[in-house]
């Protein structure tokens, strides 16, 4: 078989390369280790920033969005007693929305069906051949068990952070960074309707609790908890109770509403950052070249980012013959992603336990400034709705 641009993964980045391509006459094949049942029912991210919302308006894929999400001026930043309300509108005239991982790669994938999209999932063995070269091809075995190759101008890893594709950069010229943080989220989504308006980011002395939300009935929580965490020993009331605890059950009238948790499950954190983000015909884009800690909600918003970046590149390459914006896209992708990388890095430490009373007395003398100064909450605002794309 043989296209323009073969994709290795069919998450939020390759669905979406794989549509920005395509309305600019650019074909593609996108290859997918998973079942699509499978992609499209697991659960992740939850907020898009609001370039991510005017990108998907841009190619006729924010209806849904509009429709169906939740649009938000801000988040709450609490720590006991005290709650604060961060309006990212008034900051920087910017807001965020609600909407499921879930929902936009369902709406990505009836978009491709809609353009007789090739799709290729379930398979096994993938792996990049060639990029050094014009001709890369990429292997695997498909559903059927059958070997198959596909011919390609360029190859595109959007196969997340355990896909093939990274290390098909030589070592040679690979560079890589990495902090693994000391505790991980038990994220838990439940059938109750959420107990807040707006996100609550909440610092607590045993340690951090987020409530987001999916709709108008379903709740997301998430719990800090110890690095290698077992989800065994976190039965459903013991989570609620550490919810309630940390989030401020009880506080100045504020109660959480407690329901039935339809998945629970321990998500390790880290950062990492892959460089370059580009070899030969090789091109990585989203997870597959890094990973923020959740605390931000970036990671999803950096893959579209990316994606934002590459296609119009690809584009230029393909149909133009113009070379210079995929020469770029390594160096100008990675401003935005050590940004993010940075941020993500900064919600994280400002927010949870370490153990460490210094630790603790420096994340309390941040909160205040952040929710007290305007330059510093404008500072977290610009960062959290997302910096324009080509930052
Ligand atoms: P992925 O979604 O990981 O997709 C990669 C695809 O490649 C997968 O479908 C995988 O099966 C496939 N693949 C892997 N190996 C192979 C192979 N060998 N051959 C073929 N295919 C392969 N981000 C936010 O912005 N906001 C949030 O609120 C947020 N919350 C999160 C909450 C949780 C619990 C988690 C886990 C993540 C969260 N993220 C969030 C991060 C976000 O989900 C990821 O950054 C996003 O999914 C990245 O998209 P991607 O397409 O790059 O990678
Ligand atoms: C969600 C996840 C995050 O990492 C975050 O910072 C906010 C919300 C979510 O899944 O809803």
């Amino acid at each position: 078989m043989r296209t323009q641009v073969a994709i290795v993964g069919a998450g939020p980045a390759g669905l979406l390369l794989s549509q920005l391509l395509g309305v600019e006459g650019v074909d593609s094949v996108v290859v997918e280790r998973r079942s699509r049942a499978y992609v499209e029912a697991r659960i992740r991210a939850g907020i898009l920033e609001s370039s991510t919302v005017d990108l998907l308006d841009a190619v006729g894929l924010g209806n849904r969005v509009h429709a169906a999400g939740d649009e938000h001026r801000g988040i709450y930043l609490q720590w006991p007693h005290e709650r604060h309300h961060l309006d990212f509108v008034d900051l920087v005239g910017r807001s965020v929305w609600v909407y499921g991982q879930t929902d936009l790669t369902r709406d990505l994938g009836a978009a491709r069906d809609a353009h007789g999209q090739q799709f290729a999932y379930e398979i096994s063995d993938t792996a990049v051949h060639d990029i050094e070269t014009e001709h890369p091809y990429v292997t695997y075995r498909d559903s059927a068990g059958v070997d198959q190759r596909l011919d390609a101008d360029v190859v595109v890893g959007c196969d997340g952070s355990f896909g093939p594709c990274r290390s098909a950069v030589p070592e040679r010229v690979r560079r890589t960074w990495e902090r693994v943080y000391p505790y991980a989220w038990l994220g838990v989504l439940a059938d109750v309707a959420p107990s807040t308006d707006e996100l609550i980011y909440a610092w607590h002395p045993d340690g951090f609790a987020l409530h987001s939300m999916r709709s108008a009935t379903v709740s997301r929580l998430y719990l800090q908890v110890d690095a290698g965490a077992s989800i065994d020993d976190w039965s459903d009331a013991r989570i609620w109770d550490a919810l309630a605890a940390r989030l401020g059950h009880g506080q100045d009238g504020w109660e959480l509403q407690r329901g039935p948790i339809a998945e629970k499950s321990v998500l390790p954190m880290r950062s990492h950052v892959s460089e370059p983000m580009r070899h030969g015909r090789l091109f990585l884009a989203g997870d597959a070249a890094h990973i923020v800690p959740p605390t931000g909600a970036k990671g999803l918003n950096l893959a579209v980012a990316d994606v934002a970046l590459l296609a119009p590149a690809l584009v230029a390459m393909l149909r133009k013959n113009d070379p210079r914006l995929a020469d770029a896209y390594s160096e100008t992708a990675l401003r935005r992603v050590w940004r993010c990388t940075h941020f993500s890095w900064w919600m994280t430490t400002m927010l949870h336990q370490s153990g460490d009373p210094f630790d603790a007395a420096l994340q309390q003398s941040q909160l205040r400034w952040v929710t007290t100064s305007g330059a510093g909450a404008a500072g977290l605002a610009e960062n959290y709705a997302g910096l324009p794309i080509g930052f």
